[in-house]
């Protein structure tokens, strides 16, 4: 490994109004070397890459990329002089396929941009490959699945031939054996000799990689040094890391006599030519929290999806006395039915407290009121950026935002798709008390769709495991831990390393 740093990062902070988001951080990565950046959601850490990358103005600070001074440079110039960033986020272009998108990030600067150059083809076709894409290079992105648009990004970054790559959550809403891969491609841009900086709440994954890791905390430097210095650190346990989730002894049988709420039956669903659903048949009784576990593309989100009202559907379901086939997606969430998406859907030009108000606008001033103040409890950072646009929030806090929203509706039936998506693994413990002080003091049904399996179980009395379209498995955690055993847990990642293995 070479010693003179590729990115030299000294004193760099950045102020939105009264928020010092980033002070005075410093760091280098040599190339060939991976840096890992961890702290609790909003402590900084994109911030920190948008600054290196130039999407936004450092206040002070330098960055030097090579020796060079790149701080306050535009975007484009910083990318041509070798930097690149892999978002969580793709915003791919809905005419161009795969393979196009991958030439177009080979040729940023051409004017001539899909010439049929076969040099440009056979490369093009080489990164697809590499990344594990070239079954898909001549589909439009919009068909893609999630893990596949992530892929797409990665090949971006390689078509771009960065020497520096910083990679914003490459992990987040992918299983274990998508991390994995994904693991690899970051490992490979070790091995090419590129600097690396890697932002990700799986802890696990991103200490496996990382040769060294520093941690932030409200837009501060905490700790530095291996990873396993760092996760050891007395303020990375407390501010970022947290207890393991613990197991609750739910009182049995608590809610078995009370009639099923919600009741699902021979339920399919069909896109184009994929089965997504195929005669599901699933039962919540009233109070009653019902994880449904399941790897990515399982059929969560349709299943959710179709509950809603929001896709056709063949089969029933009933909530209460209604029969919900038929009727519009409006009149389900005015029956009581409140899905909290995967894809959070705020309303991203609306304040923090605009978009809570809006949640709770049925209910009285004092009800409100009370709500909200329950809900600025359980995610406190909501509380000190309530006149925030939405938008502008970091990624783990528009996913409390998200949430709160759905809670401030009090829903007779609460649908979390995903909740732990970008969430620190503090925060998922604190979600994790919240929703059972809820379950306690409220008589609130969930049902709550997870491949993260620590969080998905210790809430749930009962569990229904989901797997290419169908139901396949039902049982209570305890019986899940048994039967499913650890094939299953080893298939699905999480912010909390081994926590269920400790159990047991
Ligand atoms: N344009 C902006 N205006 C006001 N505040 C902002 C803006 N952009 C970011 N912030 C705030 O700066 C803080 C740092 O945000 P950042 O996105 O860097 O956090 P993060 O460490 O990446 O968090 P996460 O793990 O949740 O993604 C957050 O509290 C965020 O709300
Ligand atoms: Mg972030």
């Amino acid at each position: 490994m070479n010693d003179t740093p590729l990115l030299a990062v000294r004193g760099l902070t950045k102020r939105f109004g009264g928020l010092v988001a980033v002070k005075d951080i410093g760091f280098n990565v040599r190339p060939g070397e991976i840096l890992g950046l961890i702290g609790p959601n909003g402590s900084g850490k994109s911030t920190v890459m948008k600054l290196i990358m130039g999407i936004e103005r450092p206040n002070a600070g330098s960055v030097k990329v090579g020796g060079v001074e790149m701080a306050g440079w535009a975007p484009h110039r910083i990318a041509r002089a070798g930097v690149g960033i892999v978002f969580q986020h793709s915003r791919p272009l809905h005419r161009q396929t795969v393979l196009e998108h991958i030439k177009l990030a080979l040729l940023p600067d051409s004017l001539t941009k899909l010439v049929v150059d076969p040099d440009v083809n056979r490369r093009a076709r080489e990164i697809a490959e590499r990344v594990g894409l070239s079954a898909v290079m001549h589909r439009h992105p919009a068909t893609l699945p999630f893990a596949d648009l992530r892929r797409m990004e990665m090949a971006k970054a390689i078509a771009r031939d960065p020497r520096v790559v910083l990679v914003d959550e490459p992990f987040a809403g992918l299983t274990a054996t998508e991390s994995t891969a994904f693991s690899d491609l970051i490992r490979g841009f070790r091995d090419e000799g590129r600097a690396v900086l890697l932002v990700d709440h799986n802890v696990k994954s991103l200490a496996a990689l990382a040769d060294r890791v520093l941690a932030m905390y409200l837009g501060e430097h905490v700790a530095e040094g291996t990873a396993d210095e760092v996760m050891r650190n007395e303020t990375v346990r407390r501010v970022y890391l947290g207890g393991k989730l613990e197991v609750r002894e739910r009182a049995p049988a608590s809610a078995n006599d009370k009639p099923a709420i919600l009741q699902v039956d021979g339920v399919g669903v069909q896109y184009d030519k994929a089965r997504a659903l195929d005669g599901v048949s699933l039962h919540v009784r009233e109070g009653e929290f019902v994880s449904i576990v399941g790897l990515n593309g399982a059929g969560k989100t349709t299943l959710f999806n179709a509950i809603s009202g929001l896709v056709p559907y063949e089969g029933s379901i009933r909530f209460g006395e209604n029969k919900l086939e038929g009727m519009s997606g409006a009149a389900i969430a005015r029956a009581g039915v409140v899905q909290c998406p995967e894809t959070r859907e705020l309303f991203s030009d609306m304040t923090v407290r605009e978009n809570l108000d809006l949640g709770g606008y049925h209910l009285a001033d004092n009800i409100r009121a009370d709500q909200l103040a329950w809900l600025f409890d359980l995610f406190p950072i909501l509380k000190s950026r309530q006149s925030q646009t939405a938008k502008t929030l970091s990624g783990g806090e528009q996913q409390m935002l998200a949430i709160g929203r759905a809670l401030m509706m009090q829903p007779r039936l609460l649908i979390l798709d995903e909740p732990t998506l970008g969430l620190a693994p503090v925060i998922l413990e604190q979600l994790s008390k919240a929703l059972e002080a809820m379950q306690k003091s409220t008589p609130i049904t969930v049902l709550l769709g997870e491949q993260n399996v620590t969080f998905a179980l210790p809430h749930a009395d009962r569990v229904y495991v989901l797997e290419h379209a169908r139901v396949i498995w039902e049982g209570s955690p305890s019986r899940f831990e048994r039967e499913m055993g650890h094939g299953f847990l080893e298939a699905v990642p999480s912010g909390e390393p081994n926590a269920l293995q400790a159990r047991a």
